[in-house]
């Protein structure tokens, strides 16, 4: 097993990584319940897997919600909060999340608010949930005026994360949650870049073993820049590379076509695209970057879905300025934080996006 400690506002995360660890859910557990009674929750799929026997394992109750976005909403946080009072929940004891990044998003909110506040630790049984939803303290649920528009800060005192779990993982899940690593290393390849190009093609061909490396590093590079910006004052926005077309294309899909982590992919081609173009990145970079992209493909396509459709989704918020969004960018080394993409030249790399094979490969667009 290793830990990594996350300093957080309200303390200190421990984050556990290890094959198998859910076998020993106990021992780790038991210090930070303390004594006192721990609470599982977790989601239909990964009950029957993982969710019970972690409940069992620390004699909890368990309480299954039903699997996917559409049930990330109010009804599961009360759900869930009047679940844990028919218990006689009392302040101090614990709340443990087992499920993807839906469900430690949901139970950490409700975990949150139930009683003031109470503690909480998330198992993520998916890519997406260990190297990204878990880490960082973001709670929340979505509304029908967008997603994650209701949440909280509530870092979990501890995170349980066993990559042999994701064996069981659907590989297209596997892949998309890959792309967030591919993402960090791109913003910290320093730390990334070398256990990227050992391991990738390993994990993203389903050999979900050899991620435990992977999860590592990702979680260092989000951990690093959340120490220093907790409350996304400045620096966490690097973390949204890939994301201002990627969140564009969800949104004009109705969050139907693409899973999160395929829309990123789509969303970093067009940053490489314009950071070579910009000259902050050469084109062999681009390409290499390009090409560790194609290995988690094949990506829904863009053929169909025209630009008028997805800039109505770009930049609505206050990123907007005189015709321009304020995107992340990647440069050698790094990235770009700010940077003014006008609309024209969005659109214009969007056309070549759609030229591209949605199995790749991915450099005729350099
Ligand atoms: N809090 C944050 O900072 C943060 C960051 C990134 C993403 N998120 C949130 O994470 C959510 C997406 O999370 P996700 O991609 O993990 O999706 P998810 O939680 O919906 O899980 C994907 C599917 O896999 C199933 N599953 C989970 N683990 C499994 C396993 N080991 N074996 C078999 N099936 C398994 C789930 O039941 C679900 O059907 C989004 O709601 C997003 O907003 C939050
Ligand atoms: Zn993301």
């Amino acid at each position: 097993m290793t830990t990594l400690n996350i300093a957080t506002q309200r303390g200190t995360t421990a984050y556990h990584l290890g094959d198998g660890l859910l076998g020993s859910v106990g021992d780790i557990v038991a210090p930070v319940a303390g004594g006192r009674r721990a609470f599982v929750v977790t989601d239909a799929n990964v009950g029957p897997l993982y969710g019970q026997s972690v409940a069992e394992a620390l004699d909890a109750p368990c309480l299954e919600l039903p699997a996917g976005e559409e049930y990330k909403r109010w009804e599961s946080v009360e759900r869930i909060v009047t679940w844990l009072l028919g218990f006689g929940v009392e302040r101090g004891e614990l709340v443990v999340a087992v499920g993807g990044g839906v469900l430690t998003d949901i139970a950490g909110f409700a975990a949150s608010v139930a009683l003031r506040g109470l503690p909480w630790v998330a198992a993520p049984t998916t890519l997406l949930g260990m190297v990204d939803a878990a880490v960082g303290g973001k709670t929340g649920v979505d509304l029908d005026l967008g997603k994650n528009l209701v949440g909280t800060f509530w870092p979990p005192a501890a995170i349980i994360a066993d990559p042999l779990t994701l064996t069981t993982l659907d590989h297209r899940q596997l892949r998309a949650g890959l792309v967030e690593v591919v993402k960090s290393a791109m913003i910290a390849p320093s730390t990334l870049e070398h256990v990227v190009d050992s391991h990738l093609e390993a994990v993203a061909g389903g050999d979900a073993p050899r991620a435990s490396e992977l999860v590592y590093a990702a979680v260092r590079v989000k951990a690093d820049i959340v120490e220093l910006d907790e409350r996304e004052s400045g620096l966490r926005a690097a973390l949204n590379l890939g994301h201002t077309l990627g969140h564009g294309l969800e949104a004009a899909t109705d969050y139907r076509r693409f899973l999160h982590g395929e829309a990123v992919a789509w969303g970093l081609l067009a940053e490489l695209r314009i950071a070579r173009d910009r000259g902050l990145l050469a084109t062999s970079e681009a390409q290499a970057w390009a090409g560790r992209l194609a290995t988690l493909g094949p990506l829904p396509g863009l053929g169909d879905l025209p630009w008028e459709k997805v800039a109505g989704y770009i930049g609505r918020d206050k990123k907007r300025r005189a015709g321009a969004v304020q995107w992340v960018l990647p440069r050698l080394g790094g990235v770009v934080l700010g940077s003014a993409v006008s609309d024209g030249e969005a659109a214009a790399v969007y056309a070549e996006l759609q030229l591209l094979a949605p199995s790749g490969p991915f450099s005729p667009l350099f």
